[in-house]
Parts: structure tokens; C-alpha cells; sequence
């Protein structure tokens, strides 16, 4: 059994049903939409957002339909910025195959995207979900103000940690954050409740955004994502951040102008690495990223003993020791 197996299990019937309740939202009359929709259902990810949902519903109180409604919304919404994402990268590999950019152009890529986004807002409304759309809403819109921030940000080439952390927290945290938050909700769990659930969620997404710009260094890693895109595109993040802040003049102008050539090969990207590794970088971001997790375990701590604490706290741990 994988680790997200072990995590999956207490709340693994309603995943079963959930995959049900997904996949139906999704199906649309018009067959060339059904075909990109089929594809997008059999290549799916890891859904870590509806699992965090679940178990976070399950930590608060009794699932309910509701928890079903949230774990649809996020992780349609999760898809679409996906596929936009890929377009914004310029990315063709998603999900260890061809994006939706890079089979059936960008244009399908931006359409698809905003339908799934209708599907979203369709089911909300349609079930009366009104605070749990407006956790979600919240949610994209700071996802949206962090990718342009982002794209601000790789112009430049001259991104601080501050913003870097920023960056992450709208781009990727909020959404984790409303996982967790919706699952409360869904549940009818206190406001409090619901308060502290949206902080363990930011705090795992922070540190599953570390991670997975660590990822995108690692040559062999299994994320189904090519690597390097990010030198590739000029996003600069924490490791080469921390590597760019503790070195020379003349070695931080040697690096940029690396980074900002027109065709990065692997060769940049090697040298690229020897660097933030010879400044310490990835010690430091790995450091970074185990104190965030540590913060999100603190907050576990103060709820009673459970399965859904045990697989929480295991998730935690998923969201740092992952390999994709
Ligand atoms: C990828 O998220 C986008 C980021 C926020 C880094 P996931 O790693 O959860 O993507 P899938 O759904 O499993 O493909
Ligand atoms: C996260 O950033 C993307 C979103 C929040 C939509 P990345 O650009 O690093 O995500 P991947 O690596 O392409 O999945
Ligand atoms: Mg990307
Ligand atoms: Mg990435």
C-alpha cells in the first residue's frame, strides 16, 4: 500500500463516492468538450485536496453532502488552473503524459479552463453551497493575484524571499488552506474551528509549494512534470533565492545571466544546481519547508486522538517526503 493509501483510509468509501460525484459534474453535451473532459478524468493527479477535505470534515465532525460539494469544487478548480498553469509555462507534461496545451493547442487549454470554472460555480449554486463557495472563491482569487505576482516577479529576476513566500501562499496555500477550511464548514464546525483548520491548511501548502519547487531540480524526480521548467521560465525560488542572496556581485550576475538566456539547456541547469548547492540552498529550503510542516502539526496537537488526526499528521509528513 502506497503512503497515500494509508492516508486515504479513513475516509476511503467517501473518496470512492466522491470519484462518482466528480466525474458526473464534469460531463458536458458537447462531444469534442467530452472527449478533453475523459481525458482529463484518466489522467487524474493525486487528488491531495479532496483527501485533505475528507479527513479534515471527518477530524470536525460527520461527513455530510456538503463535504462532497466542497472536495468537487476544489478539485475542478484545482484542475482548471492546471491547465491554465501549463499555458502560462509554456509546459507540455502534466501528470506524466502531454498537456491539454500541448495536445490540443492553447486555445482548447484556456476554454476547457473556463468551463471547468462554470462547472464549478454551477455546482455550488446548484446546491446552495454559498459559504463553502465563497471559502473556495476567496481561494482562486488570491491563486490568480500569486500567478501574476509570479509572472511580475520573473521579469524582474530579482525576487526576495519575502515575496517569494508570498507568492506561495496566494498561489498555492490558500487553496490547501480552503480544503481544509471547506471540509470544517461542511461539517457545521465552529467558526474557530473553521479558523484553525484554514491555518494547517496554509501551512501544508507552503510547505507542499517548497517542495515542489525542490522537485523541479531533481533531474530523476517522479512528478510527472519535466524538470528545470522553472529556470526555464525564469521563475527563480527558494533555493536559488537563498543561493543568489549569499553570494558575490559577480557570481549572483554570472547566475542571472544564465537564467535569463534565451535557451536554458541542461547544461544551465546543471550549473545552475552546482551553485545553489555550493551556497547551501537546498539545505536551506528543505529547512524551510520541515518548519512549516512542524507548524501545521502544532496545530493538530490541540485536537483530540483519532484516525483522521493520525492520517492528517501522515499527510503532513506526504506533503515533505513526497516524490511527485
Ligand atoms: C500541482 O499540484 C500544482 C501545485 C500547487 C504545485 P499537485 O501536485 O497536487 O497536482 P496533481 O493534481 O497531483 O497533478
Ligand atoms: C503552482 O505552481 C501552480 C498553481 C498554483 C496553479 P507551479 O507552476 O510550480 O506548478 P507546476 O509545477 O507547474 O505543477
Ligand atoms: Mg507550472
Ligand atoms: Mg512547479
Amino acid at each position: 500500500m502506497s503512503v497515500l493509501d494509508t492516508i486515504k483510509e479513513p475516509v476511503k468509501e467517501e473518496l470512492k463516492e466522491f470519484e462518482r460525484t466528480f466525474q458526473h459534474s464534469l460531463k458536458s453535451n458537447i462531444p469534442l468538450l467530452n472527449i478533453v473532459i475523459n481525458f482529463i478524468i484518466r489522467r487524474k493527479g493525486k487528488q491531495i485536496r479532496p483527501i485533505l477535505v475528507f479527513l479534515s470534515a471527518k477530524l470536525t465532525g460527520n461527513i455530510l453532502p456538503s463535504t462532497y460539494i466542497a472536495a468537487s469544487l476544489i478539485e475542478i478548480m484545482h484542475t482548471a488552473s492546471l491547465i491554465h498553469d501549463d499555458v502560462v509555462d509554456d509546459s507540455y507534461e502534466r501528470r506524466n503524459y502531454f498537456s491539454v496545451n500541448a495536445l490540443w493547442k492553447s486555445k482548447m487549454a484556456v476554454l476547457i479552463g473556463d468551463y471547468l470554472l462554470a462547472q464549478g460555480l454551477l455546482i455550488s449554486i446548484t446546491n446552495s453551497e454559498y459559504d463553502i463557495l465563497r471559502i473556495v472563491s476567496d481561494a482562486v482569487r488570491e491563486m490568480s493575484e500569486g500567478e501574476l505576482q509570479q509572472m511580475q516577479e520573473s521579469r524582474k529576476l530579482a525576487i526576495t524571499e519575502e515575496k517569494y513566500f508570498e507568492i506561495i501562499r496566494k498561489k498555492t496555500a490558500t487553496l490547501i488552506s480552503s480544503c481544509a477550511a471547506s471540509g470544517a464548514k461542511s461539517v457545521q464546525a465552529p467558526d474557530p474551528v473553521v479558523q484553525q483548520m484554514a491555518k494547517f491548511g496554509e501551512y501544508i501548502g507552503i510547505a507542499f509549494q517548497i517542495k515542489d519547487d525542490l522537485l523541479d531540480y531533481q533531474v530523476d524526480n517522479l512528478s510527472g512534470k519535466p524538470s528545470g521548467n522553472d529556470i526555464k521560465e525564469k521563475k527563480i525560488t527558494l533555493p536559488l533565492i537563498f543561493a543568489l542572496q549569499n553570494a558575490n556581485g559577480l557570481e549572483r550576475r554570472k547566475i542571472l545571466s544564465l537564467v535569463n538566456k534565451k535557451n536554458s539547456n541542461s547544461e544551465t541547469l546543471h550549473e545552475v544546481i552546482a551553485f545553489i548547492h555550493s551556497k547551501g540552498g537546498f539545505d536551506y529550503s528543505i529547512q524551510k519547508m520541515n518548519e512549516y510542516r512542524e507548524k501545521s502539526l502544532a496545530i493538530l496537537d490541540s485536537f483530540p486522538d483519532s484516525p483522521s488526526k493520525n492520517s492528517l499528521r501522515e499527510f503532513a509528513y506526504f506533503t515533505t517526503n513526497r516524490k511527485h
